[in-house]
């Protein structure tokens, strides 16, 4: 075995995950652990249609269908996932069972199953919907638990379309090669589209059906279509919601347009409906507005750092991103509102001019409209008097029903199935209807894009698919997935205590007007302001001066500091003022002003230096220095004539700039202390997606378990006599499509004419025929070294795969039977069916695990069925266990023989292609704890968390989680480890090595 230099330092301090202190789940039972203990009693729920609702769809089979059973059936854990025991792996060798987050219970609690309540740890569940969701309600009493539901169902009724075969491809097309050959997707392809749209209805509404069980009173859920059945399943939910339950319908992009012969469609749509709409959980989410999109439309003014406020220019409102830093865009909002009282009607004087509501009513009153004014919120447009709404004062808009912003694209949302979600659509529903700590289902889990929605946003999640293929995609997606951690409100609480959010403030006309505070800070500068008004007109009165006025009534305009004082004019508003004084607005402001940057005032300078000069051809030299003044000051002169002389200018007494001067001082500071008390006291806005984040630390998903459902097994078929209820079951357990599955697998197997083996080798079965022995269906004779051996067959069941139980029941029977060989032949296996054997293997009886090609499942859905090897005996994970000098140990994974599904051959792969392969160094027996991860297939697998972790762990660290080696490490008490290998169909091997002896593997195939 090459052995690998180790010298790295791992710091991990900084690696955390959310954990849910205070929730609970019920104990159910552990794989390794169910076969001997768990009641298999079958047992089922019946389910009722209303058959009086109004009006409503008709499709084939419904008036039928208005009841249906389900089996309750246990979800057994296979394996525990933990992100931070698997980086803390590659640190240190001892073992570390706490990061598990599994509560430890005594022997008898432990087969007390569903007995007990133990910690939380979020579920990936491998079996169909209908089965996982009964089962949540009946075994574990989750009635009224779940707070949001996600399902995206298959859209189309295409075989292929719909089940991605392979780990790494995303292309599936209409073709064989492109068939997904798992059992369990097989029937759930058959029981979803036998009959076209009409199955596929009956399908959909009695898993909704079973939804508003598992909801909280104030729980929400969400159905993806598109636009072809999106009418269909509206009605589906009217009848199991009720129509007055209905919240929305949510369009959204998922594609750009292909360029179709007709209209192109671009998005798919949610239905949206709450468990009672009176009840329901809604925090709104809030979109940022972009100047000119929705939302910011009407915004054509900016006001520029030093307060001078002007029209956008046209190229800034094309490209808005490029304004200068400080510059504020406005919009000249409506100030009127029709309706009101006497209060809100009265004449407003503003600049010299005068203004009424006309036939309406001011959106404020008197008092309002003066904190206005003070504000400096008031703005007129020819006889419109209008209100100044900044746009980052409202800078976000509420998120409608429309989104636009979803299609899938782009570096941050990486396509990983063929079918997957964008994740800000699946988040925008979790944010909009839960809470942290809350817990989202979804039974169509995919490449599990709800589950990581849901574990980035500290939810809790269970999600289930029919796939092993989406479940394999599902996991590593999770396992290798990075999130900011976000800062908890109740640190001690997890998620459940809430996120510190963002906020932002919501600036409106009425929070100005109602603001008290306006009033003090008026009264308070107002005087100085119009004191060194004052000022600054007494030191130039007398004096040859003359200002062109360019706002408010007097725009256009002289004001004259030589004509006598006597001589005045009226204004607009009526107020009759002198010629010879500056009012208010009228007061020229400083150019270059004090606040502008350096580097800004000296390209002024050198501006106006240009500008007196009397060069030709200074446009070239005037460029960048009027782009400089732009881009730090927000003032746009197109050219050297439009370059302003400086204000005050150098002819004016000293008491006059000093008045100058103090009057802008006192206007800016003013406005200062304005604006932040309006930002203080507006009403603030949350920002639920955006919880504040905690720098430098790194979080990865918290504990999950992997699941599955035992598919029943096929027991005694020939059994006499067989109760009434017995029977019932033992027809759908044998052969849901008319009960002579076992006579077609024997008579397959007979035209094979036994199994084949590794390297092409034959074990030749004579004579096989039907049996009645327990787990036991057929036995037949093999020729070996001269001698005959009886050999016992034992099939798995049609739909689901070959699993311990049936395992642990058959060895006994056919070694007390006298046989020497027994073969499970079997669609599928779970790994804990190998796991059993080799963990305790059986003298004199050898064991076979041979598959049987999928295709006779699926012959009429291939336009070619190529199996002619239908019986193929995979072999085990080969690897090699080294005890190091310091006691630690070492795997190394050599190969693996797994059997191909398409060609029905077994398939050599070397360590290094296989998908993936995890190592338990302390396998229990019961449930596959992962404690190291490795992808040789993937190297892209880690780089998430190996950028996000660089500064802590060494690149050699990640390099090796691509390898065939793995870290060292100690032995655990059981003194034994297991090795599971994950094939790119997303099938599992599984082999245990038990330690004492020495590290050799078992022989067993
Ligand atoms: C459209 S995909 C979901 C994709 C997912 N939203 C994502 O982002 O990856 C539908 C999934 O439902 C699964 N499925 C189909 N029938 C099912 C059933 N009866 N029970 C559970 N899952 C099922 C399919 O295997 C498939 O992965």
């Amino acid at each position: 075995m090459p052995r690998k230099s180790n010298k790295h330092k791992t710091d991990l301090n900084s690696v955390h995950d959310f954990r849910h202190t205070e929730a609970r789940r019920k104990n159910n039972p552990p794989a390794g652990f169910a076969p001997t203990f768990e009641d298999r009693k079958r047992q089922t729920t019946r389910y009722d249609y209303d058959p009086h609702l109004d009006p409503q769809l008709q499709w084939a089979g419904k008036a039928e269908h208005t009841s249906f059973e389900v089996d309750v059936v246990s979800l057994h854990i296979h394996e525990r996932i933990s992100t931070r025991a698997i980086l803390e792996a590659a640190k240190r060798p001892e073992p570390q069972p706490a990061l598990f987050g599994e509560t430890s219970l005594s022997a008898d609690q432990q087969i007390e199953f569903y007995k007990h309540e133990v910690g939380w740890a979020n579920r990936l569940i491998l079996g169909d919907s209908l089965l996982v969701m009964n089962s949540l309600l009946v075994k574990e009493g989750m009635a009224g638990k779940v707070q949001m539901i996600y399902i995206d169902p298959p859209y189309g009724i295409k075989y292929a379309s719909n089940f991605q075969p392979r780990i790494d491809r995303r292309d599936v097309k209409d073709k064989d090669e492109d068939l997904t050959h798992e059992p369990e997707q097989i029937k759930a392809y058959r029981d979803t589209w036998t009959l076209g749209i009409h199955s596929y209805l009956t399908y959909l509404r009695d898993r909704l059906l079973l939804a508003p069980e598992l909801l909280t009173e104030s729980g929400s859920i969400f159905v993806q279509i598109n636009d072809e059945n999106l009418h269909l399943v509206r009605c589906l939910l009217d009848e199991v919601f009720g129509r007055e339950n209905f919240v929305s319908v949510i369009s959204f992009v998922k594609t750009s347009g292909k360029g179709g012969a007709l209209l192109d469609v671009v998005n798919d749509f949610l239905l949206w409906y709450a468990k009672d709409k009176t009840q329901v959980k809604y925090r709104q989410l809030f979109l940022e507005k972009e100047l000119g999109e929705e939302g910011a439309k009407g915004y054509q003014h900016v006001q520029l750092p030093d307060g001078v406020r002007r029209r956008l220019t046209s190229s800034e409102f094309e490209s808005p991103t490029g304004l200068p830093e400080g510059v504020r865009v406005f919009k000249a909002d409506n100030m009127t509102s029709q309706s009101g009282g006497e209060s809100t009607r009265f004449p407003v004087e503003l600049e010299g001019s005068a203004f009424t509501p006309a036939k309406n009513y001011w959106k404020t009153n008197q008092e309002g409209m003066e904190r206005l004014r003070q504000a400096e919120r008031l703005f007129a447009a020819g006889n419109t008097l209008s209100y100044v709404r900044f746009l980052d004062e409202i800078p976000t808009r509420p998120l409608t029903n429309i989104w636009t912003d979803t299609s899938i694209a782009g570096y941050g949302d990486p396509k990983v199935y063929a079918v997957q979600t964008n994740t800000k659509v699946v988040e925008r529903c979790i944010l909009m209807t839960t809470d942290p700590g809350d817990l989202v289902f979804d039974p169509t889990c995919g490449s599990g894009t709800t589950a990581w929605c849901a574990e980035k946003w500290g939810r809790r999640w269970i999600t289930c698919d029919t796939s092993r293929v989406a479940l394999a995609i599902a996991r590593q997606r999770l396992m290798t997935a990075k999130f900011d951690y976000y800062e908890l409100r109740e640190p001690g609480r997890g998620p459940a205590g809430g996120f510190n959010y963002e906020t932002v403030p919501h600036v409106t006309l009425e929070s100005i007007a109602k603001n008290t505070e306006i009033d003090a800070i008026a009264a308070r500068y107002q005087p100085q302001i119009e004191q060194a008004l004052a000022e600054l007109n007494a030191a130039l009165k007398g004096k040859p001066i003359r200002i062109r006025i360019a706002e408010g009534g007097r725009a256009g305009q002289v004001v004259d500091f030589s004509a006598p004082d006597t001589e005045t004019v009226p204004l607009p508003s009526g107020q009759v003022v002198k010629v010879n004084e500056l009012l208010e607005w009228e007061v020229p402001q400083e150019v270059p002003h004090p606040a502008w940057p350096k580097e800004a005032r000296q390209a002024y300078w050198c501006l106006l230096e240009l500008k007196w000069s009397g060069k030709l051809d200074t446009e070239k030299e005037a460029e960048p220095l009027l782009e400089t003044v732009y881009r730090l000051t927000g003032h746009r002169w197109e050219n050297l004539d439009k370059v302003p002389d400086p204000i005050p200018p150098e002819d004016w007494p000293d008491a006059a700039k000093d008045a100058l001067r103090r009057f802008w001082e006192l206007k800016r500071k003013k406005r200062q202390e304005i604006d932040e008390s309006i930002q203080r006291n507006a009403p603030q806005e949350v920002l639920y997606d955006r919880p504040k984040i905690v720098r430098g630390l790194v979080r990865v998903s918290g504990p999950f378990t992997v699941e599955a459902i035992p598919v029943p097994v096929v027991e005694d078929p020939t059994q006499e006599p067989i109760p009434q209820f017995e029977a019932e079951g033992a027809q759908i357990r044998v052969n849901d499509r008319g009960g002579d599955y076992l006579t077609t697998m024997i008579a397959l197997l007979k035209q094979q004419g036994g199994v084949l083996f590794p390297g092409g080798k034959k074990l030749e079965l004579t004579n096989i025929r039907l049996l009645n022995l327990g787990y036991l269906h057929a036995e037949a004779e093999a020729k070996q070294d001269g001698g005959v051996l009886r050999v016992a067959i034992s099939f798995g069941p049609q739909h689901g795969p070959v699993i311990a139980h049936q395992v642990q029941e058959a060895i006994p029977t056919a070694k007390m039977n006298g046989y020497q060989v027994l073969i499970f032949a079997g669609f599928a296996f779970d790994p804990e069916a190998q796991a059993l054997i080799q963990k305790a293997p059986v003298a004199g009886l050898h064991v076979h695990f041979a598959n049987i090609a999928p295709d006779v499942l699926v012959g009429d859905l291939l336009k070619t069925t190529r199996a002619s090897q239908i019986f193929t005996v995979f072999g085990q994970p080969d690897v090699r266990v080294e005890e190091q000098k310091d006691g630690t140990y070492r795997v190394e994974l050599r190969g693996v023989d797994i059997y191909d599904p398409l060609t029905g051959e077994v398939q050599s792969m070397q360590g290094k292609d296989v998908a993936a392969w995890f190592l338990d160094t302390d396998y229990d027996g019961k449930t596959f704890h992962i404690c190291q991860a490795f992808f040789p297939g993937d190297p892209d697998a880690w780089e998430k968390l190996q950028r996000a972790l660089k500064a802590q762990i060494a690149p050699e660290v990640f390099e090796q989680m691509r390898s065939t080696v793995s870290f060292p490490f100690k032995p655990g008490k059981h003194q034994r480890i297991a090795v599971k290998v994950i094939d790119f169909r997303g099938n599992e091997v599984v082999r245990v090595v038990n330690l004492q002896t020495g590290g050799t593997p078992y022989a067993h195939s």
